[in-house]
């Protein structure tokens, strides 16, 4: 540790992650714009376009507006907000910054947590003449939560209250209290105002009751104390380097730790090890290397390393499991349902998993842990999560690398949510899995049939359940041993507990699926008949069964059919209000793009339909 800090000093000045939060209108962007004129980091071209700007939109008679020097978007311009999170670059005699500037208002909290999870120091503004606001109880959280330990919160605005002592103070007060809920390492409160510069480059004369230091010599004299963070080396393979026949390195950039050559490491996968024969860095050989920094490390023997590996100096530190708890941040406008599928994008793999329990959600702005069935859009939520296979890990406090998580869409590759590992569930590694002796294959033989799911999905109403029955019947007196599973009558028992939201039905659909692989399993040709609304859990039923084992079968009947047939007067009820949740109504069906079977039920009979479905089944030998 004390040679990283000599590394950093004599080599290179030190660098300082910022991260600005607070309202709209708060002031950020004038503080942003405050640093980067007095630190003199801005071109004398963006200066006279500031003027320029200022003359046309008005600067309250200053000689120009600090806000438009940072507002490098129209859009932001227009609309008085900032939209994304943009990071801004300054320096003084002592010390390079970094400063990410996220926006303030709700909505993009998403935002807020991309640039919070490098910072060393986050910087709370809050407008004197609004003391703290419900975004700043947001955003303190979302600091401590993504491990951000140091903050300053900076008391913007005094100008407008006189610069009045006792205001300052009730705001430190008020922060106090709401502080006593984290754990930060250090917290610094200055009063300032951002516009005129009071304590941000120069000490405030207005404000000779402050005697601490201005903004800048805080930042500067930061010491960034790594010692909460992991101390082991830990490095993510990104690539298996053989520019030469004799030569054979490994690539990546250091999530945690330090190493030296001579060191032994271990590769997480397969416990091989092996030690270090040299670093090679972008500038050239080095006896030893940090966290963060990209490198190649060549071994003193050849074992056996690949992309997606993690090399480490301390294997028992590392967790291996496929289930584990985490804190949860929302980012999309479609719900985070418990049981759906996702991607998990981890620092480098990509494993298929699911939400299995939504412990609580966290209210934001009374920090009270909240009962939910699913999350919305920029949510905090604690849950356990349940992969498909085992990934390494470590948890978030230990190592922000490899302690977190990106949650990906299956069907538009979207980034949907962000996790933080908190630690590992000890029952993933306590199930196995045994073989039986008697399985698919020989009960079907038994039963002198090719078992299957047959799927049948569609509007309440466009006909499935009738579909089915005669299907089965036909299935029947051709000796087929069948099983019909039906929506409504499922409902009845095994799923009584659920109702008609979408995480409801989310359930529905994965328990049901469940069951029709333990039929399918038995040897039967099982028929499900469900409204199955969404592709995602069409496609996890799909994902449970063999190729060609799951056959879909969309009843494709328009929405003005079903209403018109309306066999459970559920259409009128629904139409009345009486009835909520009702799909095609005031909830979704989404249509089946590509299923096997594609039956229009208008203008024929269910009688054809079911013998189209026959005449399938028999062309792929299935009957
Ligand atoms: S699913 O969407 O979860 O697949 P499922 O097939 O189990 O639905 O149940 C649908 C049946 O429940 C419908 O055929 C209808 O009889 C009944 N039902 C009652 N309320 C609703 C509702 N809000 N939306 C759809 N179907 C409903």
């Amino acid at each position: 540790m004390d040679l990283k800090k000599f590394f950093i000093n004599q080599n290179s000045k030190k660098q300082l992650k910022i991260l600005t939060c607070g309202s709209v209108d708060d002031g950020k962007s004038t503080l942003i714009g405050r640093l980067l004129f007095d630190s003199k980091s801005i071109y004398s071209d963006q200066i006279s376009q500031t003027k320029f700007e200022s003359e046309k939109y008005g600067t309250q008679g200053k000689e120009i507006d600090l806000a438009l020097l940072i507002d490098g978007l129209q859009a932001e311009r227009e609309q008085g907000i900032t939209i994304d999170v943009a990071y801004r670059y300054f320096e003084t005699e002592k010390c390079k910054f970094i400063i990410a500037d996220t926006p303030g208002h709700q909505e993009y909290t998403r935002n807020m947590a991309t640039g919070a999870s490098n910072s060393d120091i986050g910087i709370v503004l809050i407008d004197a003449t609004k003391g703290i606001l419900d975004q700043t109880r947001r955003h303190t959280f979302i600091l401590s939560l993504l491990g951000v330990n140091h903050i300053v919160i900076a008391v913007n605005k005094m100008d407008l209250l006189n610069y009045d002592k006792k205001n300052f103070e009730n705001i430190v007060h008020s922060f106090e209290k709401l502080s006593k809920n984290f754990n930060f390492l250090s917290k610094r409160y200055i009063p300032m105002s951002a516009l005129i510069g009071d304590n941000v480059f120069s000490k405030s004369k207005k404000m000779p009751w402050y005697a601490d230091e201005t903004l800048i010599s805080i930042l500067e004299s930061f010491d960034i104390d790594k010692s909460s963070i992991d101390e082991e080396f830990s490095m993510p393979i990104q690539w298996v380097n053989r520019s030469s026949s004799d030569f054979r390195g490994y690539s990546g950039t250091i999530s945690s730790g330090k190493i030296n050559i001579n060191d032994e490491i271990t590769v997480v996968s397969s416990g091989e090890k092996a030690k270090v024969r040299k670093i090679l860095t972008p500038d050239g050989n080095a006896e030893f290397s940090f966290e963060n920094q990209a490198v190649t490390i060549s071994l003193d023997k050849e074992i056996d390393i690949s992309r997606g590996d993690i090399i480490t100096t301390d294997l028992d530190k590392i967790k291996i499991a496929d289930q584990f708890s985490a804190h949860l941040i929302w980012m999309h406008k479609d719900n985070m349902l418990p049981e759906r599928n996702y991607i998990f994008r981890f620092i480098n793999s990509y494993i298929n998993g699911k939400i299995t329990n939504l412990e609580y959600k966290i209210n934001i702005n009374s920090y009270e842990k909240i009962a939910a069935k699913s999350l919305e859009l920029n949510d905090i939520a604690y849950c356990k999560i349940a992969l498909s296979k085992p990934t390494f890990f470590k948890s978030y406090i230990q190592n922000n690398q490899l302690g977190s998580f990106v949650i990906i869409d299956q069907f538009n590759n979207l980034t949907v949510g962000a996790g933080m590992i908190d630690f590992e569930l000890r029952r993933s590694s306590n199930i196995s899995w045994h073989d039986m002796t008697i399985d698919k294959n020989k009960r079907s033989t038994l039963n002198s049939q090719k078992p299957c799911a047959l799927w049948f999905t569609g509007l309440s109403g466009s006909g499935k359940s009738t579909i089915a029955n005669i299907l089965e019947q036909k299935l029947h007196q051709l000796n087929k041993r069948t099983y019909l599973l039906d929506g409504d009558n499922i409902r009845h028992g095994l799923n009584k507990d659920l109702g008609f939201t979408d995480a409801d039905r989310v359930e529905n659909i994965r328990r049901v699926a469940e069951v029709s692989k333990l039929m399918t399993d038995a040897g039967l040709i099982t028929l499900i008949s469900f409204i199955s609304p969404f592709k995602s859990e069409r496609r996890m039923a799909r994902d449970l069964f063999d190729t060609n084992e799951f056959i879909e079968i969309f009843v494709d009947t328009p929405i003005e059919e079903c209403e018109k047939r309306d066999p459970k007067g559920l259409y009128k009820k629904a139409r009345s209000g009486k009835l909520k949740n009702f799909t095609g109504i005031d909830s979704d069906y989404e249509i089946p793009l590509s299923p096997e079977i594609k039956l229009k039920t208008v203008s024929k009979k269910p009688e054809e339909l079911a013998d189209e479905i026959l005449n399938y089944m028999k062309k792929n030998n299935i009957i």
